[in-house]
């Protein structure tokens, strides 16, 4: 199995490109089902969690071509035609290996009238149970059946419509439930929906397809159903957790960087805690500059819904702040079991202490080099972070968690000179 090796030391400087958005490519490839022309879409990462949505869509019978940029670009454009769909079932062992599969749900109900989609169960980070996706289509007037490990969504005469509140956000919901919509009979209303930027994305996308949605943007969205969509290229909006990740990453080494493609006005939250802590961020018109002299001020920060601060930077924050001066108190409000980074920094030399859902992170003078390995994707970029300033070489194994969701991460830091290398082991 890979793993990197940061030596650390190194003040990153130059640029660094981004790439397209996993979250938003992970729900727009399933749209792809909502029609039976091409739906291409450009600046798609390249990931496993892409790789393995391709191969969730072939086995609906839905073909997939990917057109491949020179392999020294980043991204890639990818055409999905689902002209006809040859099984309406995500089996277990595809949805065990990646979550986002039950976002195949909506879009498959909606066009086949029935969709049969493995329970995903929990993960590393907490229980993400899928009650709310579940619950939103059935206010929609879809019946739901839920057997051996199996949820059954049936709608043969169509999806009625209907009008949901969620009890509380949820990205993953708000995305099936908008695209199960958009293909239904009647008018289908959504309350405290997620307004992410990858919500927007997918519903500019599916504008684009010939959906009618107000209120895009806004936690209250009103859909009207419409009897089909029509095919459409579209560009994935750019990966703004990729980009606050590597924004962690320059200001812990005191380096400056430009983030190209990064859209500032998708990060407010994240760039307004960057300035707390002291690092000079400047939106440049083609991306963020983010330069920082490693003199870092501790922050207080809660995780929350967007426009709050986002649970997908809480580990890279909490790994930046390792070398702030002085004692920072993060809370995490989304996942209940998301501090599993903690132990593995303390490894290398951090002091953190958790209660609950609150930790404190007390700034050190320096952080030293270890083995170490994560259980998930974020956390996983945090150890990286902090091997890019901790004295001696930092060895990140499980690298299948980082290549789900950093396209070339090696590569791009590589470009703005830090000393990382991906090995294979025995
Ligand atoms: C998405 C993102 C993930 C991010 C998260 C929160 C993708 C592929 N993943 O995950 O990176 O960390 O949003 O910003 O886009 N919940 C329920 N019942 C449900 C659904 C959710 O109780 O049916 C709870 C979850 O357990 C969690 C909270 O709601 O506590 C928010 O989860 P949600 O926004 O749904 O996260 P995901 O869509 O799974």
């Amino acid at each position: 199995m890979d793993k990197i090796i940061v030596r650390g030391g190194n003040a990153l400087k130059g640029k660094i490109p981004i790439s397209g958005a996993k979250n938003s490519a992970l729900t727009l490839i399933p749209c792809a089902l909502l029609t039976d022309e091409p739906l291409t879409l450009r600046n798609l990462p390249r990931l496993a969690d892409i790789d393995g949505f391709q191969h969730l869509m072939n086995q609906f019978g839905i073909s997939t071509t990917v057109a491949g940029s020179r392999p020294e670009d980043f991204g890639r454009v990818m055409t999905l035609e689902a002209t006809r769909i040859t099984s309406n079932v995500a089996p277990y062992d595809l949805v065990r290996k990646m979550r986002a599969s039950i976002l195949v749900l909506g879009p498959m109900l909606a066009r086949a009238g029935e969709a049969t989609v493995s329970l995903p169960g929990g993960c590393a980070i907490g229980n993400r149970p899928i009650d709310l996706h579940l619950k939103a289509l059935e206010a929609f007037g879809v019946e739901i059946e839920v057997a051996a490990g199996y949820v059954k969504a049936i709608a043969k005469k169509g999806i009625p419509g209907g009008t949901y509140t969620f009890p509380v956000v949820s990205v993953g919901a708000t995305e099936n439930a908008l695209m199960a919509a958009s293909l239904a009979k009647g008018t289908c209303v959504l309350h405290n929906a997620a307004r992410e930027p990858e919500i927007v994305d997918l519903c500019n996308m599916l504008v684009a397809m010939g959906a009618q949605i107000e209120g895009i943007g806004t936690s209250d969205l009103i859909i009207q159903g419409k009897d089909r969509l029509h095919g459409a290229t579209y560009r994935v909006m750019s990966d703004r957790i990729e980009a606050g990740s590597y924004a962690c990453a320059a200001a812990i080494t005191g380096g400056d960087v430009e983030l190209v493609g990064a859209k500032a006005s998708e990060m407010d939250a994240t760039l307004d805690a960057l300035r707390q802590a002291g690092v000079k961020v400047e939106d440049t018109g083609t991306g963020i500059r983010v330069a920082s002299d490693g003199k870092l001020k501790p922050l207080t920060i809660s995780t929350a819904p967007y426009p709050g601060f986002a649970t997908d930077m809480q580990a890279q924050f909490m790994a930046m702040l390792c070398m702030a001066d002085g004692a920072s108190v993060l809370t995490e409000t989304i996942f209940e079991n998301r501090y599993m980074h903690v132990p593995e920094l303390n490894r290398m030399g951090a002091h953190i202490e958790t209660k609950g859902r609150t930790a404190i992170v007390h700034g050190v003078k320096k952080l030293t080099g270890a083995p170490v390995m994560a259980t998930d994707l974020r956390a996983s970029m945090s150890l990286v972070i902090a091997g890019l300033v901790a004295e001696g070489e930092t060895h990140v194994s499980r690298l299948y968690h980082l290549d789900r969701g950093y396209e070339r991460l090696e590569e791009k830091l590589q470009l703005v000179g830090a000393d990382v290398e991906r090995v294979g082991t025995e």
